[in-house]
């Protein structure tokens, strides 16, 4: 898979990209990253990304012409400056996924991690000021994504999160092949806790279940602690199991 990312902070991806699993999916060939500093595509002397809104107010908005050139430009694989041909013209027809990262976009959940895994390539588009010129939603973006009902001073966090929530799901990269199906949110529920050794640390002892060597009943009781925490912290997954729509998830309700 091939993620293009658009920023106007480049650096910020140094530790994202070289880190843990992304980086070994990097090394396998798995994931191609290019990282590109939005500022290539200005074309002032102060290599302006933003500009004052129209209507007035506070704040800066950023600029719709330096966002498209540079979109269509990573569209084609062009580098900055070269001229693209018609508007918009995109090699091959269609447009990639295009994320624009924003807090008023649809939230990342484990659903979109798992539809953006599955295309060949994606584009994240890191907002930054108070806001964005309209047309870049209108021109750029296949997809507005938030990370979460809060502000951050711009959208390279939500790509970096982007980035881990796909990659992990890309073929090859976990080691244990079945391993995702377990995790937090593809049955629709939270986690079970998880111990190691040793078997007490300070006085808290590991359930004796999971010493038991009984797998029926391990699998009972990670289930009934899954529900157990999920209900407690996040009552709204349970409500989507339960009224059959898919879990946060989007994936197959828990067995049973
Ligand atoms: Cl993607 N960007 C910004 N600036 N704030 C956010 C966000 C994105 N997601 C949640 N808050």
């Amino acid at each position: 898979m091939r993620i293009d990312l658009l920023t106007i902070f480049p650096g910020f991806f140094d530790g994202p990209l070289t880190t843990s699993l992304v980086a070994t999916a990097r090394e396998q060939g798995t994931l191609d990253v290019r990282v590109h500093d939005l500022r290539d595509w200005t074309t002032d002397r102060h290599r302006s990304v933003d500009d004052a809104p129209y209507g007035g107010g506070a704040g800066m908005v950023m600029r719709a012409d330096v966002l498209v050139a540079a979109a269509e430009s990573v569209w084609n694989d062009l580098p900055p400056g070269e001229p693209v041909g018609p508007p918009l013209h995109v090699a091959g027809g269609e447009r990639p996924r295009t994320v624009l990262l924003t807090p008023r976009g649809r939230p990342l959940d484990q659903a979109l991690a798992r539809e953006l895994a599955a295309e060949d390539r994606i584009v994240l588009l890191c907002g930054r000021y108070e806001g964005i010129d309209e047309r870049v939603h209108e021109l750029v973006a296949t997809d507005e994504v938030s990370l979460g009902d809060y502000v951050l001073m711009g959208g390279e966090v939500a790509a970096a999160a982007i980035v881990e929530a796909v990659v992990r799901l890309l073929p090859g990269v976990l080691g244990n092949a079945d391993s995702p199906v377990e995790e937090s949110f593809e049955q629709g529920l939270l986690e079970h806790p998880h111990y190691t050794r040793p078997a007490e640390l300070r006085g808290h002892t590991v359930p004796d279940v999971l010493r038991s060597g009984d797998h029926g009943a391990v699998a009972a009781w990670r289930r009934e602690q899954a529900l157990a925490r999920t209900r407690e912290v996040r009552p709204d997954l349970l409500d989507r199991l339960d009224d059959g729509t898919e879990g946060a998830a989007g994936g197959s309700a828990a067995p049973g």
